[in-house]
């Protein structure tokens, strides 16, 4: 069937965008879009030309290998090519490989030699009489360029092979590529310096290998496998592939541990399987596993077609990442109150599964990989980890150009409370102030507020309160005592017997301290010691509740920034609304004198106060004195000090005067306060 002008017009693009990514990949070091992709595209380019010959052209990617070397590192011409290998990426197309490699040799059953393909880029060492005297990159596959230099800072790498029967020359080949925690390590270091990191460890790897000054290479850790060999001068190599792996490693090259001898499809399928379980936990990233024949002769009877060997074949895992488009960021907030940016992105099939949310983690983030609604990105997931944001593609971004992304301008209250949103200086996060009062933070925040050195409500764990919040029936913290064991019995997999259990421990719990209570409420930043020093420092709650920055800083551990969570938290009406739901539930503790206070100006005073004051509430004025260090009593007697009446005042203010007591008004007691006796 003839080509269509259609099939010649997507050759021809096909072409063009193939040698573009190419130039990208190999030349610049520099990918914008992820292997699976490029695959893809090639792919599509053999099916055309396999379809239809005459659309084939002298230089079609399809024909080629790698790109042309940089001009820059000397040429070395190898005296074996280094090829590629085709790709199966169905349980289908390995069985056809071994139905093609049993046809070609007249065997029933082949062995082969299995290994992981790493992920990371080829090269070939020559050993001359067992010295390290030359080390290139692939190339073109004829070609390749001379990274000697570089090589020789790799420490996998010996400069001399020991040990039996070394042969004349011989060349390895093998792969150079970065262990993940080096891969790690090196990305924080480049954060640091505030330079640009690596997408992935193979991009760092060739980054590295590839550098003119090889001091650079030397700053940063590569590793090496070898997998094979170009040339072996010697009368009697061995017979097969993994006689030859074993002679390396003999030699002391380093050859990778993962690798097996295996027969038949069956043989092979499990192998893929078992390094397809294991690929995360590996301390490398490999895409795949390589089939190899293991017998070396019918290797050489097999031989090679077009660009790549009849005898081997990589078979590839789900690509880890892929490229998709950003259709919206939306933002989610955590159990801590942290607002995390989430990508919406158009489902994309990734790492076995397919994805439609990535994370963008904080507005950091965004800003250092610049993600604005629309962008094409490359979207990575590696095995159960949460699907990120790698990078975006620049050269996709749609025009004109989307807006920046910035959290606090779309968010400036909390999407799901309606709460402010705060972002502290020095912060990576920015956080919703809702606290108790935000459902998105609620179930957590009823944990901690019934955890053991909390409130201690015994009984109450994770799936319970998964259950109460979302059935409706708990809010907020205050809830839980609104439950009656009825309530609690008609729960799932709560027999009449824990139902009452659990009431009677919330009735329980109702009786606390100070300093329980305070780290029940789970304010940021305040830990059990702090909320100990807090409640001997203040003596009561509505101390705490009024004290400002100033004042919290006095209190011992206490800084700038947890004062500030502080007075956030109690600034914010929710959560004094869910204080005095649990005090108007019965939840009480015992008040003493600020022992931290004895130095206040109402130091070892007690005041009752009567009538309504002018200028401020009953319970403002029970802070301010409190926090002077004074104790506030309910009744009149001959232990009270002072007498703080406003209008209305009743039958406090007469029993005072009977017994001759100092009566101040509002004034008088701002003045007690001021330090001024009366
Ligand atoms: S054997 C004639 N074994 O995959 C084929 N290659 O597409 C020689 N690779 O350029 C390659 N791990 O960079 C072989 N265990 C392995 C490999 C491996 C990774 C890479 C290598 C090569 C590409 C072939």
């Amino acid at each position: 069937m003839a080509a269509s002008a259609a099939d010649r017009t997507r050759a021809a693009e096909l072409r063009q965008a193939l040698e573009y990514h190419n130039w990208r990949y190999y030349v610049l070091d520099a990918p914008e879009i992820p292997d699976a992709e490029y695959d893809r595209l090639l792919r599509e380019l053999q099916d055309l030309e396999a379809l239809h010959p005459e659309l084939q052209t002298a230089d079609s990617p399809t024909r080629r290998v790698g790109a042309p070397p940089l001009a820059q590192f000397a040429q070395v011409a190898h005296r074996t090519p280094m090829l590629s290998l085709n790709n199966a990426f169905s349980d289908e197309e390995v069985a056809a490989f071994d139905r093609r490699v049993r046809e070609g040799s007249g065997l029933a059953e082949i062995e082969y030699a299995v290994e992981p393909k790493f992920d990371g880029l080829a090269v070939g060492l020559t050993y001359e009489n067992g010295c390290f005297v030359q080390g290139a990159t692939r190339g073109d596959g004829y070609t390749g360029e001379d990274v000697t230099g570089n090589l020789l800072t790799v420490r996998a790498i010996p400069m001399h092979l020991q040990g039996e029967d070394v042969p004349r020359r011989l060349e390895v080949r093998g792969e150079v590529l970065m262990l993940k925690r080096d891969f790690d390590a090196l990305n924080a270091a480049q954060r640091t310096r505030g330079e640009k990191e690596f997408v992935n460890p193979r991009n760092a790897a060739a980054g590295s290998l590839r550098q003119l000054d090889s001091r650079i290479t030397a700053s940063r850790r590569l590793s090496f496998f070898a997998y094979g060999i170009g040339a072996w001068d010697d009368a009697n190599p061995p017979a097969t592939h993994a006689g030859v792996l074993a002679k390396l490693a003999a030699w002391r090259l380093p050859v990778n541990p993962e690798r097996r001898v295996v027969t038949g499809v069956a043989g092979l399928l499990a192998y893929y399987r078992d390094m397809g379980a294991k690929r995360t936990a590996l301390p490398f990233d490999i895409d795949g596993v390589v089939y190899k024949v293991n017998d070396l002769a019918l290797q050489d009877r097999l031989g090679f077609v077009a660009r790549a060997p009849r005898f081997a074949i990589a078979h590839k895992f789900p690509a880890q990442e892929e490229m998709t488009v950003v259709e919206d960021i939306e933002v989610q907030v955590g159990r801590t109150g942290a607002l995390t940016p989430v990508a919406r992105l158009k489902p994309v099939f990734v790492g076995g599964v397919t994805v439609t949310n990535a994370t963008l983690h904080n507005q950091d983030e965004i800003d250092r990989k610049d993600v604005r609604v629309g962008d094409t990105v490359i979207v990575r997931r590696a095995g159960d980890v949460i699907p990120e944001v790698v990078a975006v593609v620049p050269s996709r971004r749609p025009h004109p150009s989307p807006q920046r992304y910035v959290i606090l301008e779309r968010h400036p209250v909390c999407p799901v409370c309606g709460s402010r949103v705060v972002r502290e200086p020095g912060e990576a996060v920015a956080r919703c102030t809702g606290g108790l009062y935000c459902p998105a933070q609620r179930k957590q925040a009823l944990l901690h507020f019934a955890s053991r050195r909390a409130m201690d409500i015994e009984g109450l764990g994770e799936k319970l309160v998964d259950q109460l919040v979302d059935q409706g029936l708990v809010g907020n913290p205050s809830d839980l005592y609104r439950l009656t064991p009825r309530d609690l019995a008609e729960l799932e997999r709560m027999g009449e017997k824990s139902a009452a259990n659990l009431s009677a421990s919330l009735k329980h719990s109702k009786h606390t301290t100070l300093a329980r209570f305070i780290f029940a409420l789970g304010i940021r930043n305040v830990g059990e010691a702090t909320a100990r020093d807090l409640a001997s420092h203040f003596g009561s709650l509505d101390a705490l509740m009024s004290a400002d920055v100033e004042r919290l800083v006095q209190v011992r551990d206490v800084g700038p920034v947890v004062a500030q969570s502080i007075v956030d938290f109690f600034l914010e009406r929710h959560n004094r609304t869910v204080i005095q739901a649990l005090r108007d539930a019965g939840v009480t503790w015992p008040e003493g004198p600020p022992t931290d206070l004895a130095g206040g100006a109402l130091a070892g005073k007690t005041l009752v106060l009567t009538g309504t004051l002018p200028g401020m509430s009953r319970d403002e004025a029970k802070a301010k004195i409190e926090a002077a260090g004074g104790k506030v009593a309910g009744s009149v007697s001959k232990k009270t000090d002072y007498v703080v009446a406003g209008s209305d005042a009743g039958s406090k203010l007469t029993k005072a005067q009977e017994l001759g007591l100092t009566i101040v008004d509002e004034t008088g007691l701002l003045a007690l306060l001021d330090g001024k006796r009366q």
